[in-house]
């Protein structure tokens, strides 16, 4: 086929802990990451020319080769390049639903997509597997967002190993459109507080990602125990980003004075969700926390975990 349509699902992180550092200058992780059904749609399409054409309705994604989109075809082309001579240039088309600079891996899951269409489209036949160690050389949420659904991930991020699927939690997102947080920036600033704590032996980083695999949220998790799973979030960005955000810091507490499961920052922020029961009793909250703090900069979501990552769709 010449073209394809995907789904392409945000993710928030139900738990993100900094172990220590790594030889390639990143951190080593532990993370339990969830993908949600709040996604944008992207369109492939080959476009019988040699260039890679991105478009969004969206003016803060960027269109050009700074675009993980735009990268994902590259690195195909790269070590494709027979087919990439094949089938020519791509036009993508992304329909941005997902906030940008959120921590919602936005740009992730779309080089993800951008991956996962171009190996349908060229009939490159790739594993999951082997799409996720493409991935890896695009960013380290890039490998989840292939997946998706419920996950521990480990290293810098890249590594993933599935964990039992979560669908009956209904998840509020709330972001402020005039506040976005730098990754970078976030993991230096915690690099420079809590460096004295960083464990570098590779037994310790063993013993710490175990002490994950085997702790409570993953057995909540298994058990689908979603009141455990609300209190067990935990995040180490929050010791950074909410002394520098007290706007995100008060969004935090007003979610958890309406009784939800549990209230987090999810990855580097400033995206906060708070999980729910019912879909009903999401929509509720996020009006009750809209009209509270009553400010046009606030926009709520409600979506729901769901079990997988990217997904073909129809046009
Ligand atoms: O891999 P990615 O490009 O998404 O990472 C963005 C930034 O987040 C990195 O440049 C780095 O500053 C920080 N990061 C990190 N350790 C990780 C993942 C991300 O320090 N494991």
């Amino acid at each position: 086929m010449q073209s394809y349509s995907l789904f392409a699902p945000a993710k928030i992180n139900l738990h993100l802990e900094i172990i220590g550092h790594r030889a390639d200058g990143y951190h080593e992780l532990v993370m339990i990451m969830q993908s949600v059904n709040l996604g944008d749609k992207i369109h492939l399409r080959a476009n019988g020319t040699d260039n890679i054409r991105l478009y969004c309705q969206n003016p803060e994604v960027p269109l050009d080769n700074s675009n993980l989109a735009y990268k994902a075809v590259t690195l195909m082309q790269e070590k494709f390049p027979k087919a990439a001579r094949n089938f020519g240039g791509v036009d993508i088309t992304i329909e941005k639903n997902i906030p940008v600079s959120a921590g919602l891996a936005g740009g992730s899951t779309n080089g993800a997509g951008v991956l996962v269409g171009i190996n349908l489209m060229w009939s490159l036949g790739l594993t999951q597997p082997e799409l996720r160690d493409l991935a890896s050389l695009l960013g380290s949420d890039v490998p989840f967002c292939i997946s998706g659904g419920t996950s521990i991930a480990t290293g810098r991020g890249e590594e993933i190993e599935p964990l039992s699927d979560l669908t009956d939690i209904w998840v509020i997102l709330a972001k402020y459109s005039n506040l976005g947080v730098s990754t970078p920036w976030a993991y230096n600033a915690y690099r420079q507080q809590y460096e004295q704590f960083y464990v570098s032996d590779g037994k310790e980083v063993k013993s710490r990602t175990h002490q994950v695999h085997s702790g409570e949220l993953v057995k909540a998790i298994t058990n689908k125990d979603s009141k455990a799973i609300g209190r067990l979030l935990y995040n180490d960005l929050e010791k950074v980003v909410l002394p520098e955000y007290p706007a995100v810091s008060e969004l935090i507490t007003a979610f958890r004075n309406e009784n939800v499961l549990g209230a987090m920052m999810s990855g580097s922020g400033p995206t906060v969700f708070a999980l729910c029961t019912t879909e009903q009793e999401a929509t509720s909250i996020a009006q009750k926390v809209q009209n509270s703090i009553n400010d046009p900069n606030l926009n709520c979501w409600v979506a729901q975990m769901c079990p997988h990552g990217i997904i073909t769709i129809e046009d």
